[in-house]
């Protein structure tokens, strides 16, 4: 039951986050009109310049915390961040709740409107259910493997980001607004004409020494007379209530304060409306397509407006800058903000029914002034299906989830064809741990479970010297190679107790490991002498496993990479003809019979990057022949992930290499 509690509310949690910053994708100018509202009301004006990166970032930021916790991914970090988000919304939408300084709080854009109450209670059960989320983690749910999810994130920000591109250059892909292609405007803006003329009031708002005053149109100051333009207000229409559940009241003046709505509106022609929210931040790239469009209008005789807010110095400027001839009306600015998210754009109307809208350069001017209105589509509605939109983005979205498999088969493919070339190598390496009998029991046990099976690597066993030749024996006619753990740097004479490596190859031995840091700890292995061992191997025919890797402190402070590139040095030694008879072994120190193992992704890192460090020495194709191993607590249950990583060759084992049971898991992984 608690377990359900928290699946549901990660689904209602990650779900809000993700429909929210989808919408807001959808509708990146929307979104940043509403930013602007709110960075204004809160004395943050400067930030309104920044308002369309502002949407654009909080539409990716909570599509993305969306799929975190609805992926259950990352949990901790995400949810904190999902914690931190409400704690800041929630009082924030109870101070809109309480004080309405906006009277919609664009949580979901246009889509959804909630009521400033709506969504405070909206908020309180997001925290209680994100606050539940973070108590009960344990019980979140990850529906995705890692590298699966990591596929879909990506695939699908880069879904939410095409969407806010495509709103902020053209216009948004769903529109959520009432001006739509096929509505009638003159039904929007007229439902009760009669009442609406009468009581639609258009004021100019000025500001002169701090102070700040109404005018009606026709009482507006001089441009001399030191009134600066600050804002419009308009007394609403009673209008009409939309597919918004919003009041619309298009009310139209023109510029001797005549409430012109029902002339434009009642026209039975084609009315071509240029519309821009404001005419100072107007885009005046491509007056050509105003004026070409200008001209066929009146050539056509349909009516030609452009409407805007009332601000009569951008208008004049305007004027003055485009020569434009076309008659102005005014109209609220937000209102025309609803209507369009570009400025400037057109409407086109016809018998007042919006045909169509547009930004400037989705027109295409020579073909719609090719012909009359009445004999092209550009004189037709142009409806946009929005359910089939809406379809489409999931399309775009979902999609990704089921592209995954199949691309990572292919991957696979090429990945291992690519891998084909280098040995896949289990090697065991049981250091001081058998007894001459307990070394040949082991290794028969390893044989007899070997027999009849198809095994897809290379098999080795590295045993103390006392049974390097009798374990070469008892592997006889198997899979299994054998190998010594260290040989002697010199080639034969006066050093007792060492072993040299033509005593290795003479009793039927393939390889000898060398530079484990066990004797680089213990031992005093440094590159000078390492020099001196491989050569001895290589000298002898056998195949060096070459140990390399790093200790706790440096893998903390970052050295990890250097050390292990200074530690390779002594392989750089070999000429390319040697380095390609030589295994190299990844074996963290910190990760050595601790349990502790590199993540497949440390590891893979690090392999990666001996692997580059390879090419950059001798060359690629050496590079992609050359076996690199992991060791360091790998076993049956780790092995598969790390073997799947595309630089790792297979292992280096120690404890778990003592026992046939421990040990045949981690050859199988090999599959
Ligand atoms: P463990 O597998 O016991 O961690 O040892 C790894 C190793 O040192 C192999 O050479």
């Amino acid at each position: 039951m608690k377990k359900l509690v928290t699946v549901l509310c990660q689904l209602l949690v990650g779900g809000t986050f993700l429909l929210s910053g989808l919408v807001k994708a959808i509708d990146p100018v929307g979104t940043a009109l509403k930013l602007t509202e709110y960075v204004q009301h809160f004395g943050l004006g400067f930030l309104a310049e920044l308002s369309t990166a502002l949407a654009w970032g909080l539409a990716l930021f909570e599509f993305a915390l969306g799929l975190f916790i609805f992926f259950g991914q990352h949990r901790r970090l995400f949810l904190t961040l999902g914690l931190l988000l409400m704690l800041v919304f929630t009082p924030l939408t109870l101070y809109l709740a309480l004080y309405n300084p906006v009277d919609d709080c664009g949580c979901f854009g246009d889509a959804i409107v909630l009521t400033n109450w709506q969504t405070f209670w909206k908020n309180i059960v997001l925290l209680i259910a994100i606050v539940w989320l973070i108590f009960d983690r344990k019980n979140v749910a990850g529906w995705l493997a890692k590298d699966w999810y990591a596929f879909y994130f990506y695939a699908a920000m880069f879904v939410v980001a095409a969407l806010c591109f495509v709103g902020s250059q053209h216009l948004p892909f769903i529109d959520f607004r009432p001006y739509r292609p096929g509505v009638s405007l003159r039904q929007l803006a007229l439902g009760e004409p009669a009442q609406g003329e009468q009581s639609a009031q258009y004021f100019v708002i000025y500001e002169k020494d701090g102070i700040r005053q109404e005018f009606l149109l026709d009482s507006i100051p001089d441009e001399d007379s030191g009134w600066e333009f600050v804002d419009t207000r308009i007394v609403e229409a009673p209008g009409n209530r939309s597919s918004d559940g919003k009041t619309h009241s298009l009310v139209l003046f023109d510029a001797a304060d005549q409430n012109v709505t029902t002339e434009v509106l009642s026209d039975t022609g084609y009315v071509f409306l240029l519309l821009s929210p404001d005419l100072r931040t107007a885009d005046e790239h491509d007056m050509d397509c105003i004026d070409n469009l200008y001209e066929y209008a009146m050539q056509e005789g349909h009516a030609f407006y452009c409407v805007t807010l009332n601000d009569p110095q951008a208008v004049s400027r305007w004027s003055y800058r485009t020569g434009a001839e076309y008659r102005f009306l005014y109209a609220d600015q937000q209102e025309i903000e609803t209507m369009i998210r570009s400025n400037p754009g057109f409407m086109l109307l016809h018998d007042g029914v919006i045909l169509w809208k547009s930004n400037l350069s989705g027109i295409d001017v020579p073909a719609l002034t090719s012909a009359k209105l009445s004999e092209q589509s550009y004189g037709q509605i142009r409806p946009i299906n929005r359910k089939k939109r809406v379809f489409w983005i999931f399309a775009w979205l979902i999609s990704p989830l089921f592209l995954y498999l199949p691309l990572q088969f292919i991957y696979k493919l090429i990945k291992n064809k690519n891998k084909k070339m280098r040995k896949k190598i289990v090697a065991g390496n049981w250091k001081m741990n058998t007894t001459l009998q307990e070394g040949v029991a082991l290794a028969e046990g390893l044989k007899a479970a070997l027999a009849g099976k198809k095994v897809n690597c290379d098999v080795v066993v590295c045993t103390p010297f006392i049974s390097v030749a009798s374990v070469v024996k008892a592997v006889e006619g198997s899979v299994i190679g054998v190998g010594a753990e260290d040989c002697s740097e010199h080639d034969k004479g006066a050093y007792t107790g060492e072993v040299a490596a033509n005593m290795v190859a003479s009793t039927g031995a393939k390889y000898v490991i060398l530079g484990h840091s066990e004797r680089r700890q213990y031992h005093g292995e440094n590159n000078a002498i390492l020099v001196n061992k491989l050569n001895q191997a290589l000298a002898n025919g056998l195949t060096p496993i070459f140990c390399v890797g790093e200790v706790k402190e440096e893998r903390e402070n970052g050295t990890f990479k250097q050390v292990i590139e200074g530690q390779m040095e002594a392989l750089y030694t070999l000429s390319a003809e040697d380095f390609a008879k030589v295994i190299v072994a990844y074996e963290p120190v910190w990760a050595i019979g601790t349990g502790l193992t590199a993540t497949s992704d440390q590891a893979q890192e690090v392999h990666a990057f001996i692997r580059a460090s390879i090419a950059k020495k001798y060359n690629a194709e050496i590079a992609d022949n050359t076996s690199i191993l992991y060791g360091g607590s790998c076993k049956g249950s780790n092995a598969p992930e790390l073997f799947a990583q595309p630089d790792i060759d297979g292992g280096l084992i120690g404890g778990a290499a003592l026992k046939v049971d421990t040990f045949m898991p981690i050859i199988e992984a090999w599959k």
